[in-house]
């Protein structure tokens, strides 16, 4: 303890309620039906949705609604020592909630028996994966016409030497005490995703909640520039 935080700043110079850097980009790929790309931190993510589309072998069909499936991979020379190529149970429970978290707010029942398909590629890790990952598939997501109900926005909280604080870094991550990663619809402030790693009192959950609701918002606004920013340029071409 009393590394992580000197004299109110963290060891990248942030505040406690600060994010790190965040760039999206939407429509980055041609194949896919809608794309994006977010950089966050040190994190650097692709996202491609194909969709919606019949969904095969047969017998996975849901004839009321679409399945979504979201595939979260790691790049083998996205963390420091080479990750093992292929699903592990890490990335397993990411893709899980993180289908369940897109899922939610997707009019799925405008498409029986088909797939929407989602890819989240982690390019480059630095903690904070699962959200950045959230982050651009929901845009991919807008930018493939999907319908939704909102777009969906995803960012953590947790607890470092003993405050609470915004958006934890790799150093924070493995040496703090507590990451709180979340996903909201913004326009609600529903919860689309909550997990937790650490230990937080009541009241510091309760603190950290507000903080990665108000993270989530303001990347909300970053997701919504972005798809303007696409589709300002295709109206330009
Ligand atoms: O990335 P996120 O915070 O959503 O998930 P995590 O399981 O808390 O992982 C935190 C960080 O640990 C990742 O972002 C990577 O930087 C790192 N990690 C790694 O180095 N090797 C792995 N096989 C998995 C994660």
């Amino acid at each position: 303890m009393g590394e992580l935080i000197k004299d109110g700043l963290r060891i990248d110079g942030r505040k406690p309620d600060e994010l790190r850097p965040i760039k999206i980009e939407a429509g980055v790929l041609y194949r896919a039906d809608g794309s994006a790309y977010v950089e966050w931190g040190g994190n650097k993510v692709l996202a491609a949705v194909y969709g919606p589309r019949e969904l095969l072998p047969k017998h996975m069909q849901d004839p009321t609604k679409a399945v979504v499936n979201a595939r979260y991979n790691m790049a083998s020379f996205s963390v420091e020592d080479r990750k093992r190529p292929g699903p592990d149970r890490r990335s397993i429970e990411i893709s899980k909630v993180t289908s369940e978290a897109l899922e939610s707010v997707i009019f799925t029942e405008l498409f029986p028996r088909a797939v929407i398909d989602i890819n989240i590629e982690i390019l480059d890790a630095e903690a904070g994966t699962r959200c950045a990952g959230i982050t651009a598939a929901a845009v991919a997501l807008a930018d493939a016409g999907i319908p939704m109900r909102d777009i969906p926005a995803a960012c953590a909280a947790g607890k470092v030497d003993g405050q609470v604080v915004l958006d934890l870094r790799k150093e924070e991550d493995q040496e703090g005490e507590a990451d709180l990663p979340i996903a909201i619809a913004p326009r609600t402030e529903e919860i689309l995703l909550l997990q937790m790693d650490g230990h937080l009192t009541y009241k510091e959950f309760e603190e950290a909640l507000e903080l990665a609701i108000k993270g989530s918002k303001y990347v909300s606004k970053l997701q919504k520039e972005a798809l303007r920013r696409k589709y300002k340029k295709v109206e330009e071409e």
